[in-house]
């Protein structure tokens, strides 16, 4: 057994740990994806298969993440190939791991940039860059600008670019002070400072005078008020498990890569449940109570819907850039809350960002023993190269076809093989013993069933629904409006199978290495 490959890091506290993990779950998806997701599927009847998702996808999983990462950490092993290969005796484990390496570090890639726009309207708040754009048309004119390196009618393509490689150098500045003292401390700071912006934003909603188009509380009955009959909706039960997974940051191999720098006696069943509940806090009460409510007062129900469906920066930049000018009083507090909002995203965004570049940060330091400071800046400029094709490529649909493949697709793959692997290979009954290892509380004994049969049916249900009625369309680009980002597309996806294939050839290496150095050592 050789441990002393792990990077020997630990956590520095408990609330340290739990913020981290918050953190990390706490992101975009919270305050941006999961608005649109609920109002394109109908508002409160997308909450029912929401709520289930949580109870039989969301909470069981979490669970196995946490377990699988600290089982693996006790081996040396920071991410998922070691981990698979530690509760799998088969030499084709580790190779399945490497969509817990690769996966992530796509996300990261795009992710960042994303959140470099919410760096970049932070700022344009403040000074009212936007301000004068005063409606949806306008304003999504100003958007596109600036994602649209090409086009430089309100900025140079410059300043998407300054605002993209700073927020990629402050992610690798906190990178390459480790884990207690960058990661940890960001949270420490990050989401106290998140959670006051929220409440800030909700009051300020809250008390929002309705107009002739809505009022706050139709925005919060159309979030809260199912209908029955649209429930059983196929593409309503897809959207939600898919949110459940993105906004818990499930099936990517980021928790597992947090969990893994804890040891046995530290406690994952209560813990786990915890960051899961205060995701779903930040999630469904701040996050559902900010963007809905105000797009419905200024542009009614179905005006909040038509935006949404535009997609996940019309409403989240776009409507609530139009609703910060057209707030009451001075255009200087509609400017401060601008601030408000999009600092508050930018925070959400850059705790999860770290958290998504952790598996390739463990793994090139475990697997080949090179520093903390050069595997950050190595991952640093490896997104700046890669992210670059995204900055440039953007209106050509490469973003968003890594979105799909990576960012919704990709993690519900993961977690049924993870879950196959936990329940059936590694077995269920060694599973739920190490998930009670220093445990603080009991797990309801029905989960033993769900993590056995519910959760694994369950996906493989939502695996086969969802590969014929989205991923095959999707994958022949039939559902495509414009035809001349096919090849674009393409050239998007073979980048995801180059980067897996560097990832495969690099496990081989890391493994010969690490057979090496156990075969000098004598055993
Ligand atoms: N959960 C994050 C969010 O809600 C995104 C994320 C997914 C982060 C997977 C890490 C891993 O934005």
């Amino acid at each position: 057994m050789t441990i002393e490959a792990h990077s020997g890091e630990r956590w520095g506290t408990r609330l340290g740990l739990i913020l981290a993990m918050a953190g990390n779950a706490v992101g975009l998806g919270n305050f941006l994806r999961f608005p649109v997701q609920a109002a394109q599927n109908g508002g409160g009847t997308f909450m029912i298969p929401y709520f289930i998702s949580f109870l039989l996808l969301g909470i069981p999983l979490m669970w196995v993440e946490w377990g699988i990462g600290r089982y693996g950490g006790r081996y040396g092993y920071g991410t998922v190939p070691g981990m698979f290969d530690s509760m799998w005796k088969n030499k084709i484990a580790k190779y399945i791991g490497v969509i817990g390496i690769v996966m992530p570090l796509v996300v990261f890639i795009y992710y960042t940039y994303a959140v470099s726009w919410m760096a970049a309207f932070s700022f344009f708040s403040v000074v009212g860059d936007y301000f004068g754009q005063t409606t949806v048309d306008q304003m999504r004119g100003y958007l596109v600008d600036y994602q649209n390196i090409f086009d430089s009618a309100i900025h140079p393509g410059w300043v998407t670019l300054l605002f993209f490689i700073a927020t990629l150098g402050f992610v690798t500045w906190i990178l390459s002070r480790g884990l207690s003292g960058g990661i940890e401390k960001l949270a420490l700071i990050g989401l106290p400072v998140l959670f006051v912006f929220a409440f800030i934003l909700m009051i300020r909603v809250l008390t929002l005078p309705p107009t002739p188009l809505g009022s706050v509380s139709e925005g919060l009955n159309f979030i809260w008020n199912p209908e029955w009959g649209k429930v059983l909706d196929a593409k309503v039960w897809l959207a939600a498990a898919g949110q459940m997974f993105f906004t818990l940051s499930l099936g990517m191999g980021t928790i597992h890569c947090y969990a893994s720098f804890l040891t046995e006696k530290d406690d994952v069943a209560l813990t786990g449940l915890a960051t899961g509940a205060t995701n779903e806090f930040a999630e469904i009460v701040l996050g559902g109570t900010v963007a809905i409510p105000a797009a419905v007062v200024f542009f009614g129900v179905e005006g909040a819907t038509a935006i949404a469906n535009g997609g996940t920066y019309d409403l989240g930049i776009v409507a609530m850039s139009v609703v910060f000018q057209e707030l009451p009083g001075p255009a200087f507090w509609g400017q401060l809350t601008g601030f408000f909002w999009f600092a508050l995203l930018f925070i959400a965004g850059i705790t999860s960002s770290v958290a998504l570049a952790s598996p390739a940060m463990a793994f090139m330091q475990e697997g080949f023993g090179f520093k903390r400071r050069s595997v950050a800046v190595g991952v640093g400029l490896v997104a700046l190269m890669i992210g670059m094709l995204h900055v440039l490529l953007y209106t050509k649909g490469w973003y968003a076809e890594w979105d799909y493949w990576a960012g919704t697709f990709g993690l519900v793959i993961f977690a049924t093989i993870e879950i196959i692997i936990f329940s059936f290979i590694f077995g269920v009954d060694r599973g739920w013993k190490e998930l009670h290892n220093g445990a603080d509380i009991r797990i309801p004994t029905v989960y033993r069933v769900v993590i056995k049969w519910i959760t694994p049916a369950f996906l493989l249900i939502l695996l086969g629904w969802w590969t014929v009625t989205a991923a095959v369309p999707q994958l022949l680009m039939t559902n495509l409006t414009d035809q001349s980002q096919v090849m674009w597309r393409w050239g998007a996806r073979l980048m995801i199978v180059a980067m897996l294939a560097v990832g495969l050839w690099l496990i081989k290496l890391a493994w010969d290495r690490r057979d090496a150095a156990n075969l000098q050592r004598g055993g």
